[in-house]
């Protein structure tokens, strides 16, 4: 059924250059497509992978005001870091450009204008805020104001983040320009819409009928939205950053930014190819596959083919293998919140690691549901299954050949049936691994290729060849000269997962050109070969490296719990005459000490200038009894009196209750006389 294309075009999301990337982009979109477009590669097919920054939309305006800066600044910094993550982590982009190029200016205006001369789009005149002090029209985000469901003041005109509803502008009670502080008024505006609904019956067939083989979670969700209906979309803004929209009247309008990233997939191809880039995207024998997350699938499912389909000379995608969300210690990635492990941190922290991220990420992408990246599985991947599997081996055959055959490839001999059931076992796992990346099952994929590995580990533990170098070096030197060659093919099926480490097992084997079909053949390593030293592949990650990974993460976590905590709301009013039966004094704690059998009660001593008093308090997870021996403390001297654990507490001390649920004592500015009483 697999058609036969003459070529590949592989494109991933780009992203927003408004923030550095972080493990969700890698595992979401960037490795997936890396994993696939190397493969391709050493398949020796004709083969683009088409990156970029996505450097147009309001947050990047909004930043920039924020900073004092101009969009360009913005853009401009995170465009180099994030290119420069992607080329440390090995992301093998054919080109990696930005939408805030010339060609790419050139080719979304030039799409927009033979949209409009078809006559693909209508025009609206709708109300939308304006700010009359700032003399501009307000995108949604630009508006604060009351959220209607939950009051919560600093509502944005999209959405309230208190509550989570998605709201229009028009909704916000009290609506404020976040650029003037002035309240804005509607004010009529025209715009250019691409009417969907139009495309409604194509795109029905071309997903529901001609894609069956689609993710399941990218067909479901067409589905349900080609189900609700589609319905026209405005694709212009009016906003001054961005594509202009190239139509006479359209002063202070540019594209809208979903309507231009995607054409940047074309206009990046062209920057690479200047000559032959249409090959790439109007003729039938090329295969289009989007990577992308799982928020981008309508986009990337339903209006950019739609797009294509109305400009008439490009294919649509054969594939958009979108991916689900990668979670961080069980929580939603997110930037605002600081909830993410960002590319260029871990690369300080974990210097030359860089395969170990990405065998993580692949092992646990989200490639069906949601999935969670943890420190402590990070740990266990890496000691457990590259370290004590492919190092191991690779190790194990190095060594071993460099102490008995001086670092040459021994001479193979004959093999015996054993030899013959593992090479077996190898030629079957190709087939899988081959069929797992051509259908974008990744994490299968990279089980397969580990699986090869842990077919070497067994045959040399099998096998025992240090145990026959008094009896038989004849048998030595084959299994040796097996292992070796199973190595080698090792850097073959690891190429596309991890990079590096592949390219060090060439390093130490001296190999220099590989292709995906030497994979499964046991002579890919000349007898006699000179062997490199042996360099170690991967190292045991202690305990107290993810320990001090995951103590990072909590503070993150307090520092955000402190960040967006609100006060409790006040109790309901008590008159003056209900104050005054509250006898609160001063007094100084004498003897302190943890009540036996109850982990969060200390029983005090309590100097109340009338003879002392004892008082029980759950302060122990606290506070250290001998911390408070010596202060001066606040307590309710005509509580009655309550037994806990058996003690008779005679009042309570008081302490405030911090953001984070701490208890910090009470205690005088100065120091009092004990049993002073608090007014
Ligand atoms: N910048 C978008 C995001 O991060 C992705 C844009 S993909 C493109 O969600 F196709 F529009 F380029
Ligand atoms: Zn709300």
């Amino acid at each position: 059924m697999e058609k036969n294309f003459k070529r590949i075009l592989v494109t991933s999301a780009l992203p927003y250059a408004n923030g550095p990337v972080h493990i969700g982009h890698l595992a979401g979109v960037y490795v997936p497509a890396d994993i696939y477009t190397r493969y391709q590669r050493l398949k020796g097919r004709d083969v683009l992978f088409i990156g970029g920054s996505d450097e147009h939309g309001v947050p990047i305006t909004l930043k920039a005001r924020k900073e004092g800066v101009t969009p360009q600044d913005i853009v401009d910094r995170y465009h180099s870091i994030i290119k420069k993550s992607f080329e440390e982590f090995g992301i093998s982009f054919d080109i990696y450009s930005r939408t805030s190029s010339a060609t790419h200016r050139q080719m979304a205006s030039d799409f927009f204008r033979k949209l409009y001369d078809k006559g693909e789009f209508i025009e609206k005149t709708s109300e939308q805020y304006y700010d009359e002090e700032a003399g501009q029209f307000l995108a949604d985000r630009y508006i604060t104001g009351t959220c209607p469901h939950c009051k919560n003041e600093r509502a944005y005109g999209d959405q309230c983040e208190a509550c989570g509803t998605s709201l229009n502008a028009t909704d916000l009670i009290n609506p404020k320009s976040t650029i003037s502080g002035s309240t804005p008024v509607l004010k009529e505006t025209k715009h250019w819409y691409l009417p969907l609904d139009k495309h409604e019956s194509f795109l029905r067939k071309w997903i529901l009928e001609d894609h069956p083989e689609w993710k399941p979670n990218v067909y479901g969700q067409c589905k349900s939205w080609l189900d609700l209906g589609l319905q026209p979309r405005a694709v212009s803004r009016d906003l001054d950053w961005g594509v202009p929209v190239p139509v006479e009247g359209a002063e202070g309008k540019v594209l809208y930014v979903w309507f231009d990233a995607p054409i940047g997939y074309i206009s990046n191809t062209k920057e690479l190819r200047p000559d032959d880039w249409e090959l790439y995207w109007k003729d039938s024998d090329t295969k289009l596959v989007h990577f992308i997350g799982k928020d981008n699938i309508v986009f990337h499912c339903i209006v950019f083919p739609a797009m294509l389909k109305a400009e008439g000379s490009y294919t649509l995608p054969e594939n958009v293998p979108a991916n689900e969300f990668l979670n961080l210690e069980g929580d939603k990635i997110s930037t605002s919140r600081n909830w993410a492990v960002w590319l260029h941190e871990y690369l300080a922290e974990f210097p030359g690691k860089q395969d170990v991220l990405r065998y993580v990420l692949t092992a646990n992408a989200p490639e069906t549901k949601d999935n969670d990246f943890t420190w402590k599985d990070f740990q266990a991947r890496n000691n457990n299954e590259l370290v004590a599997i492919l190092g191991n081996f690779i190790n194990r055959s190095m060594v071993l050949t460099h102490k008995y055959f001086e670092g040459r490839v021994p001479v193979c001999g004959e093999f015996t049936d054993y030899d013959k059931s593992t090479l077996q076992e190898f030629a079957d796992v190709k087939e899988r691994l081959e069929n797992c990346i051509e259908n974008y099952r990744f994490r299968e994929a990279l089980k397969e290729a580990m699986n090869l590995a842990r077919i070497g580990n067994k045959y040399l533990a099998d096998t025992e060849p240090w145990k026959l170098t008094k009896t038989d070096m004849t048998r030595v030197a084959t299994i040796l000269n097996l292992a070796l060659q199973i190595s080698a093919n090792l850097s073959i099926a690891f190429e596309p997962f991890l990079p590096f480490s592949a390219q060090k097992i060439r390093t130490m084997l001296d190999l220099n050109k590989t292709d995906w079909d030497m994979l499964g053949r046991v002579d890919i390593l000349a007898e006699g070969t000179q062997l490199a030293t042996p360099v170690l592949l991967f190292e045991k990650i202690e305990d107290s490296v993810v320990e001090g990974q995951i103590q990072k993460l909590q503070e993150t976590k307090i520092a955000n719990e402190k960040a967006n905590h609100q006060a409790e709301p006040i109790a309901p009013t008590i008159d003056f005459e209900d104050f005054l039966k509250l006898d609160i004094r001063v007094g100084k704690v004498i003897e302190c000490q943890k009540v036996p059998k109850a982990d969060k009660l200390l029983q005090f001593r309590i100097d109340d200038g009338l003879g002392g008093r004892t008082i029980v308090s759950g302060i122990a997870k606290h506070y250290a009894p001998e911390e408070l021996v010596g202060k001066q403390v606040c307590f309710i001297a005509n509580l009655a009196p309550r037994k806990l654990k058996g003690i008779e507490s005679q009042g309570m001390i008081l302490s405030a209750e911090d953001a984070d649920g701490r208890l910090i004592v009470i205690t005088p500015a100065d120091e009092v006389t004990p049993g002073s009483c608090v007014k």
